[in-house]
């Protein structure tokens, strides 16, 4: 009952099937069942509470409920280290217990992101049909994402097993792609790493953009405007970041290591990724000391921005937090505000604060680093006055460069 979990169970209730959703945490199961929804997510709250009230939802803790299920869905976090390697841990301790509870002709549907090769695993494991159903969810959109999707994926041996999980989506209009596991399974990890790429790849051009005189927003719109290209996903930043494609990558990369191929492609792009929060550093050591061999030593900076993109409270991976460490070892001071992360939150090793003017308050420089659409409308001129250097390095092009000069501020973007 994580955010693909619950968001999968309260969907699932809505296209009118019986769910329950079992979990191990017996806080989260109380919790669910009183309607509480522990994760900010658009419409999931609503989705639960009416849910719950017709009694297509429920939720225990307790295994044997799943005797009677047509179908399983495990949607348990596979976490992967830094080299790769995804830790199985709970996604095999949950299929141990599927074993001798479920009924024969119960269908194991595997919706986390696992490793090739899984789906294949667990069947042979579990004697039974396994298949591959990836989710394709954005956090702070899943519920959307999980009715509207753009594609339903469905790996798997046997045409009867795909067709009950067919089934489960039938109210959804979407292409529909069956496939067999190991497509289904390397197609979600495909499909995260080619984003990255994108991302990765409009950030060094923001770059040339910048030794060559280019406007990297023009760049972008001249490559939007290809639709084989598409339009999503050219925006620079300080660096993808998140709970999902960091891992995906990283996991893609071993995946092609230990088949013997070199994926360089992917490879550059995680390296790019790397190199961004260190040119972030950069551009505001340039823009706070005036030079860029200038030192960050004692400086306070405010960061605008913490979470690894807006509208999310996710920390995860964050991009932000990248370049934070980088800047605290350079003897940097940070005090930090993000409108969807608390302040009680222990954020070493930044000091966050509940209100911008905080972040402001004597700084040598702002660095924005989420964008948050709040922030293009903050008393950019109050702001001004209570730094001791008004500069703000604004690493999502997210500002009014007008309103921001006008404050007082040196302005510095990306790739313009
Ligand atoms: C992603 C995939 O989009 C989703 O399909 C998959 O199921 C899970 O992983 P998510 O991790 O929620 O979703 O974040 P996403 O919206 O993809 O953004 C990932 C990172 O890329 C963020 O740090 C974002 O700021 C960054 N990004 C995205 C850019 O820097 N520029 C862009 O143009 C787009």
């Amino acid at each position: 009952m994580g955010y693909v979990g619950l968001t999968s169970a309260a969907c699932l209730a809505h296209l009118g099937h019986r769910v329950t959703g079992v979990d191990i945490d017996a806080d989260k199961v109380a919790l669910l069942s009183r309607g509480k929804v522990p994760i900010a997510e658009p419409d999931l709250d609503e989705l639960v509470t009416e849910r719950l009230a017709d009694g297509c939802l429920a939720f225990t803790t307790d295994l044997s409920e799943l005797a009677s299920a047509e179908l399983v869905l495990l949607c348990v976090p596979t976490p992967v280290a830094f080299d790769g390697t995804a830790d199985l841990r709970a996604f095999d301790a949950a299929v141990e217990t599927l074993s001798d509870v479920l009924r024969h002709d119960c269908v194991v549907v595997i919706k986390s992101t696992v490793p090739v090769g899984t789906t294949e695993r667990t069947a042979h494991t579990l004697g039974r049909a396994a298949v591959s159903n990836p989710e394709f969810l954005r956090e702070g959109h899943a519920a959307y994402d999980f009715l509207h999707p753009d594609r339903i994926v469905i790996g798997a041996t046997e045409d009867e097993a795909a067709d009950r999980v067919a089934a489960l989506y039938d109210e959804i209009s979407a292409p529909v792609l069956r496939t067999d596991p190991a497509s289904s399974e390397l197609g979600k990890y495909a499909s995260n790493a080619f984003l990255a790429l994108k991302v990765s790849y409009v950030n060094v051009l923001a770059e040339l953009c910048e030794r060559l005189g280019a406007d990297i927003v023009d760049v972008a719109e001249s490559m939007r405007l290809d639709p084989r290209i598409g339009s999503a996903f050219l925006s620079p930043g300080p660096g993808w970041g998140g709970s999902c494609l960091p891992k995906d990558t990283r996991a893609l990369l071993r995946t092609a290591g230990q088949a013997g191929v070199d994926f360089a492609v992917l490879a550059g792009a995680m390296a790019a990724n790397r190199r961004q929060h260190e040119r972030v550093v950069e551009k505001v050591r340039e823009a706070v000391t005036g030079s860029p061999n200038g030192s960050l030593h004692g400086l306070r900076l405010g960061l605008l921005g913490l979470a690894f993109k807006a509208g999310t409270d996710d920390v995860r991976e964050s991009p932000a937090l990248a370049v934070a460490t980088l800047l605290a070892e350079a003897g940097a001071v940070l005090t930090g505000y993000d409108p969807g992360v608390n302040r009680t939150t222990d954020m070493r090793p930044v000091h966050v604060v509940d209100d911008p003017t905080l972040v402001a308050k004597d700084a040598a420089g702002l660095v924005l680093l989420t964008e948050w659409p709040e922030f293009r409308t903050l008393d950019w001129a109050q702001l001004a006055e209570l730094t001791e250097h008004p500069t703000i390095v604004d690493t999502r092009n997210l500002l009014d460069t007008e309103t921001v000069t006008r404050a007082g501020f040196a302005y510095h973007r990306l790739g313009r």
